[in-house]
């Protein structure tokens, strides 16, 4: 991008700040946390993406990284480039600027995974799980008061890859915000990397708090092989616990099968 591109219009800079951040500027500062940018699963949200300048960069080196680890191996490649896509969150006030950030990011996963997973025989739910990680974590909405375009809470989802599965848990983005650090007590030990690793581009605080994989085996994935999704499981109605975080906890799935939304199984919270 270059400097002249960098601004769509002068009305969109004076009503929404409209300026891209140029290419130069995107690696200076995704360096300052390089180590980040490199790890496969750590996770990103960017508040206000625009059309995804940081988070494209970002994927592309979470990419080169899974490229670098699994590329003897498609099977491997194509769910760890799931899980890096998987980790990279955005909010973003016009629809335009979502769609298009949304797509950048499914290109570039694309090509890579096309290169690499040429004779997958999952191929095409492979790409419609990309597409719905991608309308999951890439949300159209306002970062200030936390609403989506219908005045509905931001919920994100957590993804986590176990073994050939992904396991989801949907959060409020207030709720994660405003999410009191739990006590020792009560909640089980984190298995996989700790809170204070996974940070937010802006802020240095921790994204998501991590949650227990424990519970996760004792779902009864009975019949989901050939489960059809229901109606009334593709859109959840919204629902939060009591101190409104965590929405709903699903049993995992296989990866390339992630579009497949199971029914929502109440979780038991952070
Ligand atoms: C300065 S641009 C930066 C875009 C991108 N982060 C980049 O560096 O290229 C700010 C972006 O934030 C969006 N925006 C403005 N107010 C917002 C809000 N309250 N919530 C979410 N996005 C917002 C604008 O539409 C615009 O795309």
């Amino acid at each position: 991008m270059t400097e002249t591109n960098q601004v769509k219009s002068k009305s969109r800079v004076q009503a929404h700040g409209e300026v891209f951040t140029a290419p130069r500027e995107v690696n200076a500062m995704l360096d300052l946390v390089k180590q980040e940018t490199e790890r496969i699963d750590s996770r990103f949200l960017e508040p206000a993406c625009g059309d995804g300048n940081f988070l494209v960069e970002i994927l592309r080196r979470k990419l080169a990284e899974v490229r670098r680890m699994y590329r003897r191996k498609p099977s491997d490649y194509e769910r760890f480039s799931l899980l890096a896509l998987s980790s990279i969150y955005g909010v973003e006030l016009l629809p335009d600027n979502a769609a298009r950030c949304r797509e950048r990011l499914y290109e570039i996963w694309d090509e890579a995974y096309t290169a690499h997973c040429r004779k997958s025989r999952q191929a095409e739910d492979c790409r419609k799980a990309a597409r719905f990680l991608l309308e999951r974590n890439i949300l159209c909405g306002n970062a200030l008061d936390l609403l989506d375009t219908k005045g509905e809470p931001l919920v994100f989802s957590q993804w986590s890859l176990i073994g050939r599965q992904f396991k989801r848990a949907d959060y409020t983005l207030d709720g994660l915000l405003n999410a009191q650090p739990p006590q020792p007590d009560q909640v089980p030990q984190p298995l996989a990397p700790k809170a204070s690793q996974q940070m937010s581009l802006l802020k240095e605080e921790p994204l998501m708090r991590q949650t227990s994989l424990l519970d996760l085996f004792e779902t009864d994935q009975a019949g989901e092989k050939d489960a059809k999704p229901q109606e009334s499981a593709v859109k959840p109605p919204p629902e939060t616990d009591e101190e409104g975080r965590l929405l709903y906890e699903f049993p995992p799935v296989d990866y390339w099968r992630i579009h497949h939304e199971p029914t929502p199984v109440k979780g038991a919270g952070l």
